[in-house]
């Protein structure tokens, strides 16, 4: 019989490194282990390591060791952006494509510890071009396609990357988005110029233009699918993904091998309680970090069957997330709750249009799903047969940290992330930075190490640490504040910093900030995040303007998003902005976010002591802009 939650929990925690050393064996080693763990999370000696002396490759442990059981069987199944034929690969032909792509990399000179950019559709070469990066030991850094010249610019600079990967278009919704057109805008902007190479997969069909000498079609090079795994030590990198915090430019978390491996591998498996032969759905793109640990990792390490769609769930209409369920038997589901409450509110109809009892365990991510978005979910599109299981995680964690097991009755609680994973020990601190024992609420944070956390801030280590490990010292600080029930189940209430999560999309407000005070009418702002019903939160910006410039409520709003257009992507996008005369000041210049983010939630009246402002009286003005709804 499986041992209890309980009882494998509490083992978990006794005796880690006894815990974590077997679950281990559940991947193909070349050499096993050594070192089970060694972490600190304090100044004095921080480090972070996982199944040291251990050597293994990911793209073979997600392929190769598949191929003797089940060469023949489904691997992968892609469906169009628009209903139409879909593209099956089996884990033969799968790894056939990886093994080729790999060796045009080769060819190009990438090896080991080189950083390669992919910017791409979410079509199948953009998960084979993930694994032949790991199969050679390259670094991937994937940039999401919606993603502006400008971003991808930053990333490409900031990693050194030697390669970029690309295709010529991708579809979503029905709209094409222009990848390599933004790759040469993006390689023009590039400082560091270290890309040498453009690899083009040709997915539309249409006509790009091609440098000589640096882009290079896919199809057009020598077809080669011979290559062997390179051994990788347990600690070398894996990927960097960037991600928003709340000061500066995204950072490059980067995630190594080994412990990454494992993490993935085991919370897939019981997290969404996998069974050979199930197809699995997971909507993230690949941009993301959902779609490299459930879209891509977890599930083929596992040997998983996996669909991949290159569109949105609700383009043509609301039924189209239904009808692929329908079309491709997916067992298991997960996707995002703005993409929940967006479908819910288009009706039942679209949803009982379509077979869904093919469907077995539902899962969701990325942002808090109020009750409702979740008790249709489970009631309607599960038709209450279905477990739902909301997990909690981020960028930084590689894996889910805090989720309900599905076979638990007790964990099936509309809003809550209910209780941690084997292994995680998470904690309420106060704001005295004290440990909340029992029910109540407080920051999050982590006590211990775990397989798939972070290694780093790519080229910034002073930034991890900072960042993470020197709020709470001791301590890894999420960011975000949760509440603990009487039943011990963790309920996420939203981030505490200065991010802002839109549709499950991170976005630092000091991002948002320095792109619109580019503006040359603009001297000022400051961006927060108010709530939203169907994004979850929006961004409101305070801007004051230049000396003698006046607010266009006509002009501006639509000049300042075209400019978060061009230099975050179009995810970055203002919902109201408030002029302003002045912005609240502490003496020393600082601008006091808190008394704005009050001020958009009409809590005016609990500002508490103002005197210690530079500008007091300009918080009444704001009020009054608020009141008379000037804003736009
Ligand atoms: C939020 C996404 C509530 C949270 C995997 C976190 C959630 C941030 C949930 C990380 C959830 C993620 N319930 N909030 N189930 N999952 N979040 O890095 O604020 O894109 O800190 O990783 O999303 O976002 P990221």
């Amino acid at each position: 019989m499986m041992p209890s939650y309980e009882t494998e929990y509490q083992r978990s925690l006794s005796d880690p490194a006894g815990f974590w050393a077997e679950k281990a064996d559940i991947l193909t080693w070349h050499t096993p282990p050594q070192k089970t763990f060694s972490a600190s999370f304090h100044k004095e000696d921080f480090h972070i390591k996982w199944y040291e002396g251990g050597t293994l490759n990911l793209s073979e442990n997600c392929l190769d060791r598949h191929l003797e059981t089940r060469s023949h069987e489904t691997a992968l199944i892609f469906e169009p952006d628009v209903d139409g034929p879909a593209k099956t690969y089996t884990f033969q032909e799968m790894h056939k494509e990886v093994c080729q792509i790999a060796n045009h990399l080769r060819g190009l000179g990438i090896k080991k510890g080189d950083r390669v950019t992919l910017y791409m559709p979410m079509i199948p070469e953009a998960i084979f071009s993930m694994l032949a990066c790991a199969r050679i030991g390259a670094i991937h850094a994937v940039v999401f396609g919606g993603f502006s010249a400008a971003s991808l610019a930053d990333r490409l600079d900031d990693c050194e990357s030697a390669l970029l990967i690309t295709a010529d278009q991708g579809q979503r919704g029905g709209k094409i988005v222009p990848l390599k057109e933004n790759v040469d805008k993006a390689l023009s902007l590039s400082q560091k110029k270290t890309v040498q190479n453009v690899l083009v997969f040709q997915h539309t069909g249409a006509t790009v233009s091609m440098e000589e000498g640096r882009d290079l079609y896919a199809h057009a090079l020598p077809a080669n699918a011979d290559c062997p795994a390179v051994e990788m030590g347990s600690e070398d990198p894996l990927f960097i993904l960037y991600t928003s915090g709340s000061t500066g430019k995204p950072k490059g978390v980067l995630h190594t091998t080994g412990g990454y491996g494992v993490y993935t591998t085991h919370t897939f498996k019981d997290i969404f309680d996998y069974k050979p032969g199930e197809r699995y759905w997971c909507t993230a793109d690949v941009g993301w970090i959902t779609g490299h640990s459930y879209l891509v990792y977890g599930p083929l390490l596992n040997g998983a069957t996996l669909v991949v769609h290159e569109g949105v769930p609700n383009y043509p209409d609301a039924g189209r997330i239904w009808q692929i369920v329908e079309k491709h038997k997916v067992n298991i589901l997960y996707t995002a709750p703005t993409a929940i409450r967006s479908l819910m509110a288009k009706g039942d109809a679209h949803v009982t249009a379509h077979d869904r009892s093919s469907l077995r365990i539902l899962g969701t991510v990325g942002e808090p799903i109020n009750p409702t978005a979740w008790t249709w979910y489970k009631d309607v599109v599960g038709e209450n047969r279905c477990p739902v299981v909301d997990t909690w995680w981020q960028t930084e964690t590689g894996g889910i940290l805090i989720s309900p097991l599905p076979q638990d009755p007790t964990r099936q609680k509309a809003g809550s992330v209910t209780k941690p994973f084997y292994g995680i020990q998470p904690a309420l601190l106060d704001e005295q930075g004290q440990e909340i024992e029992g029910a109540g609420e407080g920051a999050l944070v982590i006590k211990h190490s775990w397989p798939g956390q972070m290694r780093t801030v790519y080229g910034d280590p002073d930034r991890f640490f900072d960042t993470y490990f020197t709020t709470y010292p001791g301590y890894y600080f999420s960011g975000d504040r949760a509440m603990r029930d009487e039943a011990g189940d963790y309920w996420i209430r939203g981030r505490m910093d200065d991010v802002v999560n839109i549709s499950g999309h991170r976005l630092g407000t000091a991002e948002v900030e320095s792109a619109l005070n580019t503006h040359n009418c603009i001297s000022e702002t400051a961006v927060v995040g108010i709530d939203d019903p169907l994004t979850s939160q929006a961004l409101m910006a305070f801007v004051t303007l230049k000396k003698g410039k006046t607010w266009d409520a006509e002009a501006f709003p639509n000049e300042l998003n075209h400019i978060l257009r061009d230099v975050i992507g179009p995810i970055a996008k203002v919902k109201i902005f408030v002029p302003a005369g002045d912005l609240p000041k502490t003496r020393s210049g600082k601008i006091i976010r808190r008394i704005l983010r009050k001020l958009s939630e009409g809590q005016g009246d609990q500002l508490g002591d103002l005197s210690t402002l530079a500008n007091p009286q300009c918080v009444e003005d704001i009020q009054k802009t608020l009141k008379v709804g000037k804003s736009v």
